[in-house]
């Protein structure tokens, strides 16, 4: 299916949603109205059905509001009170009994097809650790030189259903990419499963749907969609540790990565640097955001970010370094070589 024939398809009364979401970034629409993968599918499925339920209620409601106004302006004589009585039965508890039964029927087939998908799931397995406020992610394999950590931008292979294991360390956070999958609470000291997949190449923007905390907004993440040859590529890419680094500005930023407090919270594989506090940062310069979707990575905001981050996200864990504009040079200079 293509995206043109999808949108074309979109019903009228979605599209100024849609325009406005669609205007807030350049990764989509952030709605689960516009679904690119089996769970968003079914969620979308069953939300129209229920607007469907909600409009016809609604025009019965007011079709019986005008035909009273029409019969009481015409004078006409009220109904006898047994029927009052009959018809107030019906409209108050029969119709809605249905109603409600149809409502729990639908939501009980959209949570057999998402179980369904769940046992689909393929041999794929990444961990999603939500921190405030970042995602920890690790990509599971039997080979540990296979395993890959990385943070805040999920790759996966298109047309595969790949299996979530959801955790939190710290508070309970909430894994959710509305154009691909319904929530699902990440709870400290429990093991949660889940799946996602996406139909089509794209990259979605996911957000942590849970209060919890300061910078709740500000824990986003997003999800890159690749076909299955351009996934592995990447995946190679991102086991490969970084390369030493080769201009005299970088190898000084290296060191004053190395010696700064920057080594004891992060890893960069490769290096001496091997902490789990703070997101992986080997390939730090191949991804599209910094500090959780907060800013664009870009060589200011990152300066910006190492410098200034509790003015940029108050109350995260990442402290103010003081550093010289020669020591941020060279360390700016030193993470864009990590590609
Ligand atoms: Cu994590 Cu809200």
């Amino acid at each position: 299916m293509t995206d043109r024939s999808h949108r074309r398809r979109a019903p009228l009364l979605a599209a100024p949603l849609l325009l406005a979401l669609a205007a807030c970034g350049d990764v989509g629409v952030q709605s689960i109205l516009h679904p690119s993968g089996e769970g968003a599918r079914n969620v979308a499925r069953l939300w129209w059905a229920l607007f469907a339920v909600g409009m016809a209620v609604y025009a019965v409601v007011l079709g019986i509001l005008a035909r009273a106004l029409f019969r009481s302006r015409r004078g006409q004589a009220e109904p006898r009170e047994a029927r009052v009585g009959l018809w107030i039965g019906i409209g108050g508890g029969v119709v809605p009994a249905i109603i409600l039964a149809g409502v729990l029927a639908l939501t009980l087939v959209t949570l057999a097809r998402d179980a369904a998908a769940e046992w689909r799931a393929d041999d794929l397995t990444i961990k999603v650790v939500g921190k405030q406020w970042w995602w920890d992610l690790e990509y599971e394999s039997d080979t540990a030189s296979r395993r890959l950590r990385t943070a805040n931008e999920l790759h996966i292979p298109v047309g595969r259903t790949v299996k979530l294991k959801l955790e939190a360390r710290d508070v309970i956070h909430s894994f959710w990419v509305p154009e691909l999958q319904a929530k699902r609470d990440l709870v400290p000291g429990r093991r949660l499963e889940f799946w996602l997949r996406a139909d089509r190449p794209g990259v979605y923007r996911g957000q942590c749907a849970e209060y919890c905390g300061m910078q709740h907004a500000n824990m986003a993440f997003l999800v890159v969609a690749h076909p299955q040859a351009e996934y592995d590529a990447w995946y190679e890419a991102q086991l490969r540790a970084s390369f030493a680094p080769t201009t005299p500005e970088a190898i000084e930023g290296q060191r004053v990565f190395l010696e700064k407090p920057c080594a004891m919270c992060h890893a960069i594989r490769g290096t001496m640097a091997l902490a789990e506090v703070g997101p992986d940062l080997t390939h730090l310069a191949s991804r599209r955001q910094l500090a959780a979707g907060t800013l664009k990575n870009t060589r200011g905001d990152l300066g910006g970010w190492i410098v200034n981050p509790q003015g940029i996200k108050p109350g995260s864990h990442m402290p103010d370094v003081n550093l010289s504009a020669h020591e941020l040079r060279a360390l700016l200079a030193y993470l864009e070589t990590l590609r």
